[in-house]
């Protein structure tokens, strides 16, 4: 069954009625086969899953896409449903504030800051966005006060960031990494994808081909590594990469000669719309 819940007041009260383990999806709509497979698996973990849709303005900077991101709440609702639908006994709660400041009150001064993580890589191209993403993400975790949290390892660093302050602050809650979704074609599913021309949708495959080419290049072997640093310098000559870059997966140090997982992560740019997308490589 799905609830929809608009207001945070309602959210609190039908939260206090339940003491059951609660899996919790976070997301910010414009739902695809990505999000609905963080709710399939939090829906096959716990009786009851909350699934948060909320366009947070204080991870989008001043120029970015916050008044034109995709808000398709029917739509939404319907990818729930069918999800939901193959749960016959499960409960799933909608979380979908009618108003951001039934988030954010008018005139809120909070913030979380996860140092070091959040001022790299994306928080590098985007001041500020993790900061957003974290203080979201926490209040949000205060409302529903989830036992499990799923997050998609599409966006890496933000799994790195929110895991890292949920570790910080002691906070309740085991995050739950999750695969990246992606088409046939290799490209990985994004609400941002629908902002591609036709041309933009071909020219974009180059993305998820070159970090599948690396990872084989690798091959586990870590000797290879420079021979992937060589190739990823020659890919650079292309102006549209915003970055692509071999870390330390745990920590995105740049340093992974005593790296046992690595992870190679990159945005490819084209138009407005920046692609982000990542690989895993187990080296030894
Ligand atoms: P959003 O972009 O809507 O993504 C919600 C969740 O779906 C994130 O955990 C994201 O990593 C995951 N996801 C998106 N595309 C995916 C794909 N192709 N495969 C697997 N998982 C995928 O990420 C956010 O919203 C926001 O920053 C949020 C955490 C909700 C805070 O506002």
């Amino acid at each position: 069954m799905v609830t929809l819940i608009r207001e945070t007041s309602e959210l609190r009260l039908r939260r206090s009625q339940e003491s059951l383990p609660i899996g919790f999806v976070p997301t910010m709509g414009n739902l695809h086969a990505g999000h609905a497979s963080l709710l399939e698996r939090a829906l096959a973990e716990n009786p009851v899953v909350y699934f948060s849709i909320f366009v947070n303005p204080k991870q989008f900077g001043p120029a970015e896409d916050y008044g034109r991101y995709p808000r398709t709440l029917e739509q939404d609702l319907s990818v729930i449903e069918a999800s939901a639908a193959r749960f016959p006994a499960r409960q799933v709660v909608v979380f979908a504030p009618a108003n951001p400041t039934e988030v954010f009150p008018a005139g809120d001064t909070q913030s979380v800051a996860v140092c070091g993580l959040s001022t790299i890589l994306e928080g590098q191209s985007r001041p500020g966005h993790f900061e957003g993403v974290a203080t979201v993400v926490h209040k949000l975790f205060d409302l529903v006060n989830p036992s499990t949290a799923y997050f998609g390892l599409k966006d890496y660093q933000q799994y790195l960031v929110i895991s890292q302050m949920v570790k910080d602050l002691c906070l309740p809650v085991k995050i739950q990494g999750m695969p990246i979704i992606r088409e046939a074609s290799g490209l990985a599913l994004s609400s941002r994808n629908q902002y591609l021309s036709p041309e933009q949708r071909a020219a974009s495959l180059v993305l998820s081909q070159t970090l599948r080419q690396l990872a084989a290049l690798i091959g586990g072997a870590r000797h290879r590594i420079p021979e992937a640093r060589r190739r990823i310098s020659d890919v650079l000559k292309d102006p549209h990469w915003n970055y692509l870059e071999l870390r330390d997966a745990e920590t995105l140090a740049e340093d992974v000669d005593r790296s046992t997982h690595i992870t190679i992560l990159a945005v490819y740019q084209l138009g407005s719309t920046r692609l982000l997308d990542n690989v895993q490589v187990e080296v030894s």
